[in-house]
């Protein structure tokens, strides 16, 4: 479904992605991990393309929008959870919601449904539907985040670290519904993760970034038990 070849990114002078390539199937979760300023996130802010990418090819369903505005990106179904949640913390939760369903304003009654699915999928932002962003907690701020994603009708995300700042409880309960979407809603999922453990079990397959290159990618489960993941990324 998600197609990324060769892909190379620069700010200024500094190089941070170096012929990056990767692919999601449609229907799975799939990890991107590596460690801090890796380029994590500037590999789906090239997808998304919040970013201009210098080289390479990014393909969606097979239609290449490596030159797409990233409006038409998010259109066709491909919506990006950015890093740090990034709500509108004046906003009330129901308000946020709105927005991610800006792009198809015309729709109102399928914007109806939109918000029952996702109140159904978050009781709690139901709850406090009213309420300014910046009063939920880190988690219920990343629930409305991930929320507001699916207001866009997305058949792809793309997460950013969406465990960030949480605490153990909160990192699972997050986990869970990501896995949920996938396998209820047929959602398939990017996810950018520090947790190397929690994101291999989640996922079927991994890759992992080093300064910018892809330094390894395989079967989540054969990463697992592989040796050397082992020893660099799981402290065994
Ligand atoms: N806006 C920016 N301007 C300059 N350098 C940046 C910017 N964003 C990221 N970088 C650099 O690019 C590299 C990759 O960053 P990033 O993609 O944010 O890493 P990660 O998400 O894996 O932590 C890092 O060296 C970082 O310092
Ligand atoms: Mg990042």
């Amino acid at each position: 479904m998600l197609d990324v070849r060769n892909v190379s990114a620069s700010y200024g002078a500094i190089q941070a992605l170096q012929n990056v390539s990767l692919q999601v199937p449609r229907g799975e979760i799939v990890a991107l991990l590596g460690s801090n300023g890796a380029g994590k996130s500037t590999t789906l802010n090239a997808i998304s393309h919040l970013i201009e990418p210098s080289a390479g090819e990014i393909r969606f369903d097979g239609e290449l929008i490596s030159r797409a505005p990233s409006d038409d990106i998010v259109r066709r179904g491909l919506v990006q959870v950015p890093e740090g949640r990034e709500v509108f913390k004046d906003m009330s939760v129901r308000e946020n919601l709105e927005l991610g369903a800006f792009l198809r304003k015309s729709a109102r009654k399928e914007i109806a449904d939109d918000f029952e699915r996702v109140y159904t999928m978050f009781p709690r932002l139901k709850e406090r539907s009213e309420q300014r962003a910046s009063t939920l907690s880190g988690g219920e701020q990343q629930m409305l985040a991930i929320g507001r994603a699916l207001m866009a009708r997305p058949r792809m995300i793309l997460l950013d670290e969406p465990s960030m700042g949480l605490s153990p409880l909160l990192v699972e309960q997050i986990f869970e519904i990501i896995q949920r979407l996938n396998r209820e809603q047929g959602l398939t999922i990017l996810v950018v993760e520090q947790d190397v453990r929690l994101a291999l079990r989640v996922s079927t397959y991994a890759y992992i970034l080093e300064n910018g290159e892809m330094n390894l990618h395989g079967a989540s489960k054969d990463l697992l038990n592989d040796p050397a993941v082992r020893r660099a990324y799981l402290g065994v």
